[in-house]
């Protein structure tokens, strides 16, 4: 059972959050999966990087990074911060790419992966932005290079979103989907009908880490958007780029609204939904009230929640609640699983 080689580009939230489960599920890949693995590289913008093709001390590089300390005195080799040479000298035989998500371009994210592919490793990221900016071209590289390109965490963290369709739902069409898929808005929502004030609840889901220290991407609907694009993109087959949906963010509403609604019986929520249409795919995120006989009514907090509508099973929900970095973490756990009982 040789090692399997790992490299981290990224080590924040979801990086440390995957080094952190594989030493929990160390024992467990070894015994049922018959996977034994060694982290041979991990990198990061500000906080520098490491290789030893020996394998790194995991432990140290948590206790290193959880201090907000520099991980270069763990490398053999000079360590480098650039995110292509560091895939071209880590040796590794997967690599996980969790840097942040660049909405408009994908970028850097889709050279390191690129690279990483033609390198001949299997690609793992919790990235959006390569998901929606160039699914096809990494996946078909994949293909050609006979390595796996996969993405489970890009959308509602771990819950298993595109291994479903990819594994257990053979020969089904999705014709539609409706969810809840941002969790920075939806706790919005939710504190807002505990009668905190917009900015009030924009601060919090800052300081318990959710929503970026720049919320736009969230509040504008932008996050939601991707996620959109990617599922049709990915789950429908129709390439769209985030543009292409139609979007709202939940900037306009204001507690009045929210108040309102809820004496109403019902409740905002920022929905995302698209459906297959002769043409194509109409795909939009924008704010419905709903009532309490909708599925997304209870969906409150940070969970979220979509319903799959296709031409063989009707409706098929999924929620996830609490999600977070340790949830996303498992998604590309379950990744590395399948990547590597998957390979030809
Ligand atoms: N947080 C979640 O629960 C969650 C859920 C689903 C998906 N995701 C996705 O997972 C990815 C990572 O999220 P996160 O929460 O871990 O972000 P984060 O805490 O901001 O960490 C990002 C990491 O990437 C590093 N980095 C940034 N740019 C880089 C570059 N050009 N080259 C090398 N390293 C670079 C950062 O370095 P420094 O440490 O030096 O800043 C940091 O280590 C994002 O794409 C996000 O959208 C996150």
């Amino acid at each position: 059972m040789p090692d399997i080689k790992l490299a981290l580009l990224g080590f924040g939230n979801v990086g440390r959050a995957l080094a952190r489960l594989l030493l929990i599920k160390r024992d467990e890949l070894r015994r049922r999966y018959q996977i034994n693995w060694q982290v041979v590289g991990i990198t990061t913008l500000r906080h520098g990087g490491a290789i030893d093709p020996g394998g790194l001390d995991l432990e140290q590089a948590l206790t290193l990074a959880e201090a907000g300390k520099d991980l270069s005195p763990l490398s053999l080799q000079p360590a480098t911060i650039d995110g292509e040479i560091f895939v071209r000298l880590c040796g590794a035989d997967i690599l996980f790419e969790n840097t942040p998500v660049n909405y408009q371009t994908g970028q850097p994210a889709i050279s390191h992966i690129r690279t990483a592919i033609e390198s001949g490793m299997h690609v793992i990221t919790a990235n959006k932005g390569p998901v929606v900016h160039a699914y096809q071209e990494l996946t078909e590289l994949a293909r050609s290079r006979k390595v796996r390109f996969f993405f489970e965490s890009a959308v509602m963290d771990g819950t298993p979103i595109f291994s479903m369709w990819r594994e257990t739902l053979p020969a089904a069409d999705l014709l539609a989907f409706r969810g809840v898929l941002n969790s920075t808005t939806n706790l919005i929502l939710t504190l807002m009908e505990e009668e905190k004030s917009f900015d009030e609840a924009v601060v919090y889901t800052q300081e318990i880490g959710i929503a970026e220290t720049d919320p736009s991407g969230d509040i504008q609907g932008w996050d939601a958007a991707v996620k959109v694009a990617a599922l049709v993109t990915v789950l429908m087959r129709v390439p769209i780029k985030p543009a292409q949906v139609t979007r709202e963010g939940i900037e306009g509403l204001t507690l009045k609204d929210v108040k309102d609604a809820l004496a109403a019986g019902r409740r905002w929520k920022l929905v995302c939904q698209a459906t297959r249409v002769d043409d194509g795919v109409h795909a939009s995120v924008g704010l419905e009230q709903v009532e309490p006989s909708d599925s997304l009514y209870n969906v409150i907090g940070t969970s979220s929640s979509i319903t799959f509508e296709s031409d063989v099973l009707g409706d098929l929900t999924i929620t996830e609640a609490n999600p977070g970095p340790q949830t996303t973490a498992y998604g590309l756990l379950a990744d590395f699983i399948n990547a590597v009982h998957s390979s030809p």
